[in-house]
């Protein structure tokens, strides 16, 4: 059966005619940066979310880079995080001279535990970067509650999350500003890389802004050392069309999930864990599986697309052995690191091809 882990063409089919104009349009205009798409894109974004401003960028990865360096964080200060994440989290803190602390997971909901952030805390400690994992919001009132007290910035990455909501409001709405990933297989997904930045702190804004602008208000007048990080106008325009459809195909996506669940009851497999106050968006729909080598193996041969995000935890990651973590230190993602398993999951997703994998994982613990 023919299918993949995401659909991008499948999804720019259904809205090829829109797509395609908004791409000429920018063609005919000539304004390849800073056209008028990435500002109307910017305050679209922003109402979205229910923020007071939004930065375009790069990518997901720039945007947490921009967000640390708005917020003076650098050499000698710490920055709290989750081990189980994508690389781009913990890699910026430490391009910054920055150390990254990790803090381990809640192993029902793969997001950084509240309960175990207090002890990480040191006179260092000058932000947490909760991660919204897979698409669940992690928990932000324990999050910021946590901050709050201790006087620390909160800088949601919301690469996964986008759209997905936490007590009725939209993650990057609720810490001190949040980082979207625009990567093509995002739940919002340009056509190449971007990103972005949400803030309702004007101050907090306006240094976003010129960072990312080689820390320039005025062009040519520098104040202070920025980076070139634009988010090109064709991808704003193409990331327009699309938002408009993005709650949408969020649901779509939460239906699909329903659907992977219900078929995988009475296997092995543990299904995503939803945590009543959030509302979960599926970027990933991820088991946790025992024999995982063995249903790798299963799925590859019926040829169905799936991948283990992560495979190995930061803390244990070779770029990060200066940070002189070791095995052990965080157990709950260690474990998880073993036993997750991701299933094809986009907007085109059929529910014959759900019925494959389900009775292909199903045929697998059968023959145990
Ligand atoms: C959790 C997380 N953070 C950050 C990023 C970085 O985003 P980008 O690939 O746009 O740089 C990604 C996506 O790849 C991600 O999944």
């Amino acid at each position: 059966m023919n299918m993949q882990m995401v659909d991008v063409v499948g999804q720019y089919a259904k809205i090829k005619t829109e797509v395609d104009e908004a791409i000429h349009r920018v063609l005919a205009s000539g304004q390849f940066i800073m056209g008028k798409d990435v500002a109307d894109l910017e305050q679209e974004i922003a109402a979205y979310l229910g923020v007071k401003h939004a930065v375009a960028c790069a990518s997901g990865t720039d945007a947490l880079q921009i967000a640390m360096m708005a917020m003076n964080i650098g050499p000698g200060d710490e920055v709290i995080t989750s081990p189980f994440t994508f690389v781009a989290t913990a890699e910026t803190i430490g391009i910054l001279g920055a150390r990254p602390v990790y803090v381990d997971i809640d192993p029902r909901t793969y997001n950084i535990d509240p309960a175990k952030i207090e002890a990480a805390i040191t006179p260092k400690t000058k932000a947490i970067i909760p991660v919204h994992l897979y698409g669940q919001p992690a928990e932000m009132d324990a999050i910021m509650a946590i901050a709050r007290a201790r006087g620390l910035k909160v800088i949601e990455d919301a690469a996964q999350g986008l759209g997905a909501s936490y007590r009725g409001t939209k993650v990057c709405a609720i810490g001190d500003c949040g980082c979207i990933s625009f990567f093509p297989s995002k739940n919002l997904g340009a056509f190449g890389d971007g990103g972005m930045i949400v803030t309702s702190d004007p101050a907090l804004a306006d240094r976003l802004r010129m960072i990312a602008a080689h820390g320039s208000r005025v062009r040519y007048y520098h104040e202070v050392l920025g980076v070139n990080s634009r988010l090109d106008t064709i991808q704003a325009a193409i990331l327009r069309v699309k938002a408009k459809h993005l709650d949408a195909w969020n649901a779509e996506r939460r239906r699909a999930a329903a659907r992977y669940t219900a078929l995988l009851a009475g296997t092995p497999v543990v299904t995503p864990f939803i945590a009543p106050e959030g509302e979960h968006i599926f970027h990933q729909y991820t088991i946790r599986v025992p024999e995982r080598d063995g249903l790798d193996q299963r799925l590859k041969e019926k040829g169905i697309p799936h991948a283990i995000y992560y495979p190995v935890p930061l803390h244990l990651q070779k770029a990060f052995a200066m940070s002189g973590y070791r095995e052990g230190d965080f157990p709950v993602t260690e474990q998880a690191t073993r036993e997750v398993l991701s299933l094809p999951m986009h907007t085109e997703l059929t529910e014959e091809q759900q019925q494959f994998v389900c009775t292909t994982i199903r045929e697998f613990y059968a023959g145990r």
